[in-house]
């Protein structure tokens, strides 16, 4: 594996380093056809080699940031995906959230289900109930959003996935929002890396993130020969992009995730026409081998609108392997209200020219993968959706 340490090294170190990582990380992405041995049975697909980076302290703008931000620019415009390496203390917040999540995953039915709150959309999606492209998903979800009491003024005024997360007890709670919180930090760097890397003024992207909708889906993956028979045979997650800023995923040492790197005259716009399911089942696809210690970052759909197709949102897909896995993955987004624009210097005039509004964008996505969910239910019923385009739940400046 390529490895590129910039971070708290010399200057002459990185540009030493950078271009051979980058050669030997082509180059093995290319000469590498062959099945991996921890590969999901019944796909093809190249093994991805990633280059792995590791954050700075702090980004300060300095040149060996600026040589970490062009590198990771570079990478993901090659892969769609690449690496950071976790820091001890971010192992440790992993492996209690690995924890915490085989746990939860282990508890009755019943108690998994009774984890469910019909304002948000955070909590509990048993196998078979997530549908991409139409057809079932195999994973077992517990989805995270911000957690807001009944009493937060839009929880109060009814405003679209704004709710508690129905937490299975305080443990979970604690553990989760501990990871989460971690990670934000590490986004925040990665975006002002992001912003140096486009040679865009600072600021740029974290003006969008003040109060920032991140959230988190813990994932398990049932053994291939372990499903329900609701969904496709092997199938854990149907391809699609996701819909915000940047990915940063972690899983344990099964496998099972595939990546769609940038192709040629292939573009997806998926605020406008769905994504999911498209290519599924063509050439093309990269198996992200587990590494550990590490995270997979790669970018979404605000990040390939933002940046007018030069970050592309990356399509992915989840095959069932030989044994159950679990995964996370934590998004790094745009506050509920933002109208998010093209970045300076990347505005060719991309639709829609008046802005996307993130919280719009993401009630879509919410909406379209749970039709059946009491969330949706109530939604629909009570007419909520027409709150998105009030004043009140809009920002048009992008400064919060
Ligand atoms: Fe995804």
């Amino acid at each position: 594996m390529a490895v590129v340490k910039v971070a708290n090294k010399s200057i002459d170190v990185a540009r030493h380093l950078i271009p051979k990582a980058r050669a030997a990380s082509t180059s093995a992405l290319i000469a590498q056809t062959a099945s991996s041995p921890n590969m999901p049975p019944g796909f093809t697909a190249k093994v991805g080699r990633l280059e792995t980076f590791i954050l700075p302290e702090k980004v300060s703008g300095s040149v060996s940031d600026k040589a970490i931000a062009d590198a990771m620019i570079g990478a993901w415009r090659r892969d769609g995906i690449l690496q950071i390496g976790m820091s001890k203390s971010q192992q440790r917040l992993y492996q209690a959230a690995n924890a915490a999540s085989r746990r939860f995953f282990a508890q009755p039915h019943a108690s998994k289900q009774a984890c469910v709150d019909d304002m948000s959309y955070s909590g509990y999606i048993a196998s078979g109930e997530e549908i991409t492209d139409g057809i079932a998903d195999y994973s077992e979800i517990f989805t995270v959003t911000k957690d807001l009491p009944h009493t937060d003024q839009r929880v109060a005024q009814g405003w679209p996935c704004h709710g508690p997360c129905p937490w299975l007890d305080q443990d979970m709670k604690a553990i989760m929002s501990n990871y989460m919180d971690d990670l934000a930090v590490s986004g925040e760097k990665l975006l002002q890396l992001i912003e140096m890397g486009l040679d865009v003024p600072t600021g740029s992207l974290t003006r969008y993130t003040k109060d920032g909708w991140h959230h988190m889906r813990v994932l398990r993956f049932p053994q291939n020969n372990r499903t329900n028979g609701k969904g496709k045979k092997g199938r854990g997650i149907g391809s699609h992009t996701d819909y915000g800023l940047l990915v940063i995923a972690a899983q344990d040492d099964v496998g099972g995730l595939f990546v769609r790197p940038p192709h040629e005259n292939e573009q997806f716009s998926n605020w406008e026409k769905s994504s999911a399911g498209l290519r599924e089942n063509e050439a093309g696809w990269v198996y992200v081998p587990p590494v550990d210690g590490t995270f997979t970052v790669f970018p979404g759909d605000m990040m390939q609108y933002m940046t007018n197709n030069l970050l592309q949102s990356t399509p992915h897909k989840v095959g069932l392997n030989v044994r159950e896995r679990f995964a996370f993955a934590y998004f790094h987004e745009p506050n509920f209200r933002s109208v998010v624009r093209p970045l300076p210097g990347y505005n060719a005039g991309q639709s829609p020219i008046e802005g996307i509004h993130y919280g719009t964008h993401f009630t879509n996505m919410f909406l379209r993968n749970y039709p059946d969910r009491v969330t949706t239910a109530r939604l629909r019923e009570e007419g909520r959706y027409q709150l998105l385009g009030l004043e009140e739940l809009r920002d048009d400046d992008g400064v919060l």
